[in-house]
């Protein structure tokens, strides 16, 4: 099928991820419908074809002015405004310039990761990435508390903080879970579709009402279609890749070594226990139609496979 070590770029991961994998046993249950040759297609050396921090991480101040309208890649109209606030939060330089990391994790929201006990793994790797500002404190034995990166979908808010302005306790604990990402990167997708244009705007009130010294990453349009491409053109039959799917693609481009955890979209674990969609709530696990997670999982398990990455799926020791 083509596949050798010399087009595999990642194959020097194994052999530090050998030892690492004596304490993990992926989950190999569901068979696979891709070919090895594939793999190949979403290593490194595929994504970085298509995708460069330096140019798909953030828009930058440099070239945008207020006022100035910016495209929705779902929606041909309306644009996003430009506003002198929004401008204060776009970077004046991509935040991971010249960064690049032996070890990462990339954090899933799925149910998977409770009793775990996989907190302080997670926190020993150089850089943590975490979707959508999950809830840390409490969870911290299976999860960790770091965070270098964090995404937040402007629908976190409508989800997860919808009374943020009708008491105070829900404003207070908006406000906290912003406050823990400290001077770290939150990553936000603002320019998917216009029904997130309110969220966004009360995000930057937040950030420069309190100061917070996060450094803030908004990818520009087009993104999801990219992504999209990366791994069709790899012959994962994907929909729109999911924030995890997105994560991996960007840590594939600055880390050494991914490990992933919180990545398992089924009702079961391998034990046949029930969970739940997200560690942090009562949601069932429903299929989305936005996203192929199966679809993704089963690239995870032939990239831990070729020792690509390595994808946690029982508990730590
Ligand atoms: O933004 P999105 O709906 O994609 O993500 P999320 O529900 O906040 O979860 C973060 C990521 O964890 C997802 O994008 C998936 O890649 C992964 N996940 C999973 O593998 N299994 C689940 N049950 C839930 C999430």
């Amino acid at each position: 099928n083509g596949l050798s070590t010399q087009n595999y770029d990642l194959t020097f991961w194994s052999q530090s991820v050998a030892s690492t994998t004596l304490n993990v046993i992926a989950v190999l249950f569901f068979s696979s419908k891709l070919t090895e040759h594939n793999i190949v297609f979403t290593s490194r050396q595929h994504i970085l074809k298509f995708y460069s921090l330096d140019s798909n991480m953030t828009i930058t101040q440099s070239g945008l002015r207020i006022g100035q309208r910016l495209k929705y890649e779902l929606a041909r109209k309306p644009s996003f405004n430009v506003t002198e606030d929004f401008l204060k939060l776009v970077p004046k330089e991509q935040p991971l310039k010249d960064r690049h990391f032996k070890t990462c994790a990339v954090v899933g929201n799925s149910g998977i990761v409770l009793k775990s006990n996989c907190g302080q793994e997670i926190d020993s790797m150089d850089f943590v990435i975490r979707c959508n500002l999950p809830p840390i404190e409490g969870y911290q034995k299976d999860v960790g508390s770091k965070a270098n990166l964090t995404t937040m979908n402007p629908s976190v808010i409508p989800q997860n903080f919808k009374n943020w302005n009708k008491t105070k306790k829900e404003y207070d604990r908006f406000l906290r879970r912003l406050s823990l990402i400290g001077d770290q990167i939150l990553y936000v997708p603002a320019f998917t579709s216009p029904h997130g244009e309110k969220d966004v705007r009360i995000l930057t009130q937040f950030v420069l009402k309190h100061e917070l010294p996060m450094k803030t990453a908004f990818p520009p349009t087009g993104l999801n279609n990219l992504m999209k491409k990366i791994w069709r053109d790899a012959g994962f039959k994907i929909l729109r890749p999911s924030t995890g799917a997105h994560m991996y693609t960007l840590a594939a481009t600055v880390c050494d070594q991914i490990h992933m955890y919180g990545f398992y979209p089924f009702k079961k674990d391998p034990q046949g226990t029930a969970l739940h969609y997200h560690y942090y709530d009562n949601r069932k696990m429903i299929g989305n139609r936005t996203h192929n997670m199966p679809e993704e999982f089963s690239a995870f398990q032939q990239l831990h496979r070729r020792g690509a990455v390595v994808l946690h799926t029982e508990p730590c020791q």
